[in-house]
């Protein structure tokens, strides 16, 4: 088949982890005979440096004329001052707002070959397999925001608003998903306080009940954020919003052994879908070829199955990443006493996972 993909570098570790990802996309071209177009642009702090904003009219218009977009991280200390008018992340926000990418999956799968990698128990990390279902265009990221003063004092304020329909879809996914899966649906939220988090729990009992296939929950937020340390493998699919969504893949990644290897996708009801990893750029350790390139080479994978529907080169990928880790090659976040010719800088990584789609 022949595919126009917009790859994004972004910032920081950015150009160095999207480059494995094409090299294993190049790859996966090569082997199942497909013409991949991997068409580059900018985007964040690199796109605020060469043209003044972080989403440029000419990446708009490449990535919406794309059959998707693989992105690589945004930000860095150099464009941090809270007093610019521009940031890089309005970049990524805008991007997910433009293809309307509203549900953000991300997968926490344990490679049995990491168990040691995470700062978890193995016992209690072995046989993970869940996906949280983030909520990514609406919530608290996108709600009204602003600054004023009273009695002297400056205040700051950011709101949390959700629609019926924005709680809807991205629940109605969720469990469209988990009916493909174990059949278990989890919806997060703080009902106990906020309004918003009422609203939610109202719409996805509504929904749940046009599921009578599956098992369904709510619960709290906070308790959530325990559980998943406590038994994170009684988790199947978990639904919540932006920010809950946000907060608790960075600590469900400790789960996996490092935000390195976990991958998204963000998907809608248009056509182009966002694959990026779910870290960030991680300045420090820019250009010095030490940065795990599995998440974004495992978001490529997430590509190459939900916008191309190409689940055979899909699967190539994960175990050409899955049979690295078996042989032992670890990148600097994810070893733990490996041996010293096993460990391997992100250029490298990229090879081996690619010599091995096909081999
Ligand atoms: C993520 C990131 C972004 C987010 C930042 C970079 C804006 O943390 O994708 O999880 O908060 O969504
Ligand atoms: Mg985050």
């Amino acid at each position: 088949m022949r595919a126009r993909i917009a790859v994004l570098p972004g910032d920081g570790i950015g150009p160095e982890i999207v480059a494995q990802a094409c090299k294993v996309l190049e790859r996966v071209g090569e082997v199942f005979g497909h013409d991949f177009e991997l068409v580059t642009g900018l985007v964040g702090g690199a796109a605020i440096d060469a043209t003044g904003s972080a989403l440029p009219e000419e990446t708009q218009a490449l990535c919406t004329g794309s059959d998707a977009v693989l992105l690589g991280a945004v930000g860095g200390p150099k464009w941090d001052d809270p007093r610019l008018p521009v940031r890089p992340e309005q970049g990524l926000l805008g991007l997910r707002k433009l293809l309307d990418v509203f549900a953000n999956l991300r997968p926490v799968r344990v490679s049995p070959y990491l168990l040691h990698a995470s700062p978890l128990r193995p016992e209690i990390v072995s046989g993970v397999d869940l996906v949280v279902v983030r909520e990514l265009t609406g919530g608290i990221y996108f709600g009204r925001r602003g600054r004023y003063n009273e009695n002297g004092q400056e205040h700051a304020f950011d709101t949390e608003d959700y629609s019926r329909r924005e709680i809807e879809r991205v629940v109605r996914f969720a469990c469209e998903l988990a009916k493909q899966r174990r059949k278990h649906v989890s919806s997060v939220d703080k009902a106990n306080v906020l309004e918003s988090s009422r609203l939610w729990r109202e719409v996805a009992t509504s929904v749940f009940s046009q599921y009578p296939e599956l098992e369904s929950e709510h619960v709290l937020v906070d308790a959530c954020a325990m559980f998943l340390i406590r038994r994170p493998s009684s988790f199947d699919v978990l639904v919540m919003s932006n920010m809950f969504g946000d907060i608790l893949t960075d600590e469900a990644s400790m789960i996996a052994g490092s935000m390195g290897m976990l991958p998204s996708a963000s998907l809608g009801e248009g056509r182009v879908g966002l694959y990026e990893p779910i870290h960030g750029s991680a300045p420090k350790y820019a250009g010095q070829d030490v940065a795990n390139p599995l998440a974004t080479i495992l978001s490529a994978a997430m590509l190459l199955r939900y916008s191309l529907r190409l689940v055979q080169e899909a699967e190539a990928v994960e175990s050409a990443v899955e049979a690295v880790l078996r042989e032992g090659y670890r990148t600097r976040d994810i070893y733990s006493g490996a041996p010293e010719e096993e460990r391997v800088g992100t250029e490298r990584m990229g090879t081996l996972v690619a010599e091995r789609i096909g081999a």
